[in-house]
């Protein structure tokens, strides 16, 4: 019996509610009946609010959240929405802003006396990957890059193991080798900045908008790659952790020094600096681990760059390569949904309450 999950999101600045319907069980080949089929998903974006300041406001976030949710919730009731269970995610995140999503479904799930469960955040992340793809399905493996294309929903991804799977969002960076769908070992994480806040800071430095990922890349595709050959930190390194915040201090220190150089170019160089460790060490792991395939995801992997880098590489070595349906990469509900079904399935419960440093 498929079971339909209300899940909501407001660990940063996305309200973010969806409704999935999810079926499968763990027990047939290592998830390989895993469906999701997205129902409802609406993202409501505070980009506009926290852009004056620079930068996410806890306290506005939570505010401006606590606006969304009975206007959202209000959207879906007209469509007499059915569902079996509520999911709010539990953790990682901002405090204030968690805790708007979890007293607003814990009222939901008193006034329609449905269960509710806490999802991680990170797991919604990782789990992105068995969302289903929009657009075209490149053979071998399951890219869905790009993801302009909007054709046919194609059913979810068929994903062999052992599998590396990069994480890569505003707060973390986290390297996994995954066994199966429910046993997973973390390689590496950030000791510092992760990649997605080096971006923002990056854009900061250099006196671009808010949110800074995808200003950085806007200004480096028209920039020079190798027109400054900025540190790859820790990529010889033998660990597989990261460290993205010398990096960043590189940047600012270049662009003191010389004020002439375009933007366009130092964002161009950071940009693949990153990418350089990134895929680097996302490659060695699949070559020491003997990886069937590659995922990647979380904020970071909105990266178009970076996407066809890892991408490239990993065909290359003949790997199935796999990244979420561009607008799964980003905050959303519907990874919420996703992580709070497979935890169900692996028995795995969050107390419902805020837990800003929950990770993988
Ligand atoms: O996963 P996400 O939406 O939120 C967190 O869980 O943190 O990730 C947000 C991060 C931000 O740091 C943002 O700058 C970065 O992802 N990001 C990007 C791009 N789009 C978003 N970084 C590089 N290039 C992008 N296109
Ligand atoms: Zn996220």
């Amino acid at each position: 019996m498929p079971m339909r999950i209300l899940a909501f999101e407001t660990s940063c600045d996305e309200t973010s509610v969806a409704l999935v319907e999810c079926s499968g069980t763990l027990r047939q080949a290592q998830g390989r009946n895993l469906r999701f089929r997205v129902l409802e998903n609406i993202v409501s974006s505070q980009v506009a609010i926290h852009r004056p300041f620079g930068g996410v406001v806890p306290n506005l976030a939570k505010r401006e959240h606590q606006l969304n949710l009975p206007k959202i919730w209000e959207q879906l009731k007209k469509k007499k929405i059915r569902f079996d269970l509520i999911a709010v995610t539990v953790g990682p995140g901002l405090e204030p802003a968690l805790w708007a999503g979890i007293e607003f479904a814990k009222k939901l799930s008193q006034e329609t006396d449905k269960p509710l469960v806490g999802a991680n955040h990170m797991e919604g992340h990782l789990f992105s990957n068995w969302l289903p793809l929009i657009g075209k399905v490149s053979s071998g493996g399951g890219s869905a890059s790009g993801g302009k294309s909007k054709k046919e929903k194609v059913k979810s991804a068929v994903i062999k193991f052992p599998a590396i799977a990069l994480v890569v969002s505003g707060g973390h960076t986290i390297l996994l080798k995954m066994d199966s769908l429910t046993k997973w070992k973390k390689l590496g994480e950030t000791r510092d900045d992760a990649a997605g806040e080096a971006f923002d800071k990056v854009a900061r430095l250099l006196g671009l908008q808010y949110p800074g990922g995808p200003e950085v890349e806007r200004f480096a595709k028209n920039g020079n790659p190798k027109a400054i050959d900025f540190p790859r930190p820790m990529l010889r390194d033998k660990s597989y952790e990261f460290s993205f915040s010398g990096l960043k201090t590189s940047v600012l220190y270049y662009h003191r020094d010389n004020p002439k150089t375009s933007k366009e170019d130092i964002c161009a160089s950071f940009q693949q600096a990153v990418i350089d460790v990134l895929v680097g060490k996302t490659m060695r792991a699949a070559e020491e681990f003997g990886a069937g395939s590659v995922l990647l995801s979380g904020g970071v992997a909105a990266n178009q760059a970076l996407r066809k880098n890892l991408e490239l590489k990993t065909k290359n070595f003949g790997l199935d390569f796999y990244v979420p349906d561009f607008q799964y990469n980003t905050d959303n509900a519907v990874m919420i949904a996703a992580a709070a079904y497979i935890a169900k399935l692996r028995g795995k419960k969050y107390p419902m309450r805020a837990n800003s440093n929950l990770s993988l």
